[in-house]
């Protein structure tokens, strides 16, 4: 098996956007160079958000004017409105992410529209960014379930992705906010998402209850091949109650490596990053994999090996 899956490394903005301390401009431009070097097919490098919403990613021009840029990366920031789309349109981003919930009262809380305000608004985004030729993906959060409203109905996902891909969205990601989704329910909706769409399908996962891998693994066997993920499982949305990080990308690429699937990425260049976490965000990131090592990691056997059995 020899399949090609895109990482999306989502970290700089969704891994950073919740975090307490902010991380110095030049710091977060470090980080990101240093992503950079991994093999990522997308960063998504901040977000052009209300500075009022989201403090931590407020330095989000200087950031994006900063950084070196990879050929082969594209580089991408989250966009909540047309004022977010004007602004990153100066930092020349290869693509935008835009965002709206598929719940009510999650979009109201986070992005203080109605969820038809946010639709009207995204489609004159796609409208304007269709004009500059700059290709929008379009991230639904909350698609597998809310911590307002709970279940989430998938005709919902639907009705929104078709409406969004219609006015000329050119990916649709699929959001598990906090954590909710299990693997029979990503099955379903990565299947009915793909069926009905003529555009790719990402599917962005947290670890909220441990299910991530889990999550990614029934996602990849419906056919999904695009996956956002954060560095050291960092994550979360600030305005989504017991929201926590992401799906870990070293472990999301450590699993289809060992698969045999192809991610592009360099696991032990990004778990050199992912030892740089604790540094960046001042608290203590800890990272499974990069505690085990990869899986053929090998020890010395104990030295009383030798003497107990010499000829062996
Ligand atoms: N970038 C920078 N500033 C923005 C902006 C943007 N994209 N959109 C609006 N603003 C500014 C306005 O200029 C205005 O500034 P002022 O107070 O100095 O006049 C202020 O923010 C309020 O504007 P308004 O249109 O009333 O926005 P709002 O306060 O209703 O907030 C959003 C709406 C969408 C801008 C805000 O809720 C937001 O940025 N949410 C993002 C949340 C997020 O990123 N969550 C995590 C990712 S899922
Ligand atoms: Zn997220």
């Amino acid at each position: 098996m020899s399949e090609r899956i895109e990482i999306n490394e989502v970290s700089p903005r969704d891994g950073l956007q919740m975090e307490k301390a902010f991380v110095p401009t030049e710091n977060k431009i470090a980080y990101v160079d240093a992503l950079s070097a991994c093999g990522f097919a997308r960063i998504e490098v901040t977000s052009y958000t209300s500075p009022k919403a989201i403090p931590t990613l407020a330095d989000a021009d200087a950031v994006m004017a900063g950084i070196r840029r990879v050929p082969g990366v594209r580089y991408t920031a989250l966009v909540p409105n047309l004022r977010g789309m004007e602004r990153a349109v100066e930092g020349r981003p290869d693509e935008i992410n835009l965002v709206m919930s598929v719940s009510e009262t999650h979009n109201r809380a986070n992005l203080r529209m109605t969820r038809e305000q946010s639709l009207a608004g995204l489609q004159d985004v796609l409208r304007e960014a269709g004009k500059l030729g700059l290709p929008c993906n379009v991230s639904l959060s909350t698609a597998f379930g809310c911590p307002f409203e709970g279940e989430i109905a998938q005709a919902e996902v639907l009705r929104l992705a078709q409406a969004l891909a219609d006015s000329g969205a050119a990916g649709i990601t699929a959001c598990d906010t906090t954590g909710m989704a299990h693997p029979e329910q990503v099955r379903q909706l990565s299947t009915v998402l793909q069926r009905q769409l003529q555009i790719p399908v990402t599917i962005h996962l947290h670890n909220t209850r441990g299910m991530g891998l889990a999550n990614a693994l029934a996602a990849y066997g419906a056919g999904i091949r695009r996956f956002d993920a954060a560095s050291g499982g960092l994550g979360g949305c600030p305005y989504a109650p017991g929201a926590s990080g992401n799906v870990s990308t070293e472990e999301l690429v450590h699993m289809f490596d060992s698969m045999g699937c192809e991610t592009g990425v360099d696991v032990d260049k990004l778990l050199e990053v992912v030892g740089t976490l604790s540094g960046l965000v001042g608290r203590p990131v800890t990272s499974q994999l990069a505690q085990a090592g990869t899986r053929l990691r090998r020890y010395a056997p104990p030295a009383w090996l030798a003497e107990k059995f010499p000829h062996a």
